[in-house]
């Protein structure tokens, strides 16, 4: 057993009332920008999705752009001192999440490589962490590259909350100023996706606070 989390719960203390302790300590979510294309969409998506979390009573938003992340797709167990410091902009911010948000666009019916690739230079920063998922495309709105998604993160032992927030024809949506034209319907999903998310992350931080997650 681990003795130092064990004795963050007193004797005292009851499961019920570490999981209180919990929500009241906001939910750490990085936001994580799929789409490192020249010329991307991503970024208006990316700003309304950060308004809605930021607006979300209970989140503390980071971003991690993958535009701004240059990681080489060959894995390695010693890393250059530039791939390092690549990881370096990315690495703390994924372990210190509670919790996290993927923004995806649809790549040729799934989730662009970019995503892949940051996904894979990672491992437990990912583990007994909720994920959110948040899509946009042609006419399919993303939903197979969310849905490529689960998949990947169940294998990293992920929480994907069930419900999601999908932009069809994603360009049409929008207007010159990343304002959504016609905003409640997204609004009202990304509402529900969000206390979802808050609600799978206080019970997993929860959770670890009694017992650590072995995987
Ligand atoms: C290489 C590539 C493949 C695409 N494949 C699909 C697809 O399979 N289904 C779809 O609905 N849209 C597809 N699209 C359209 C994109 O989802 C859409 O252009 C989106 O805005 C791309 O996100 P980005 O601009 O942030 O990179 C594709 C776009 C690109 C560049």
């Amino acid at each position: 057993m681990n003795t130092t989390t064990a004795q963050t719960v007193s004797p005292s203390s009851s499961p019920s009332t570490a999981l209180t302790a919990t929500a009241d300590t906001p939910v750490k979510v990085a936001v994580i920008v799929g789409s490192n294309r020249e010329g991307r969409f991503g970024p208006v998506v990316a700003e309304w999705l950060l308004r809605r979390v930021r607006g979300h009573e209970g989140f503390e938003a980071d971003v991690v752009d993958l535009a701004e992340v240059d990681l080489p797709t060959s894995l390695s167990y010693r890393p250059s001192a530039e791939v390092i410091a690549e990881l370096a902009k990315v690495t703390p911010k994924l372990a210190e999440a509670d919790a996290f948000i993927v923004l995806t666009p649809e790549y040729n019916h799934s989730y662009p490589a970019s995503l892949k690739n940051v996904i894979d230079w990672h491992r437990e920063e990912w583990q007994a962490k909720p994920v959110a998922l948040v899509s946009y495309g042609g006419i399919s709105g993303g939903l197979r590259a969310v849905e490529h998604l689960r998949q990947v993160f169940a294998e990293l032992h992920m929480v994907t909350v069930r419900d999601t927030v999908s932009f069809h024809n994603a360009g049409a949506l929008f207007d010159d100023e990343g304002s959504h034209r016609d905003p409640s319907a997204a609004d009202a999903a990304a509402k529900g996706m969000l206390d979802q998310l808050q609600w799978w992350a206080w019970a997993l931080r929860g959770a670890k606070e009694v017992r650590p997650y072995g995987s």
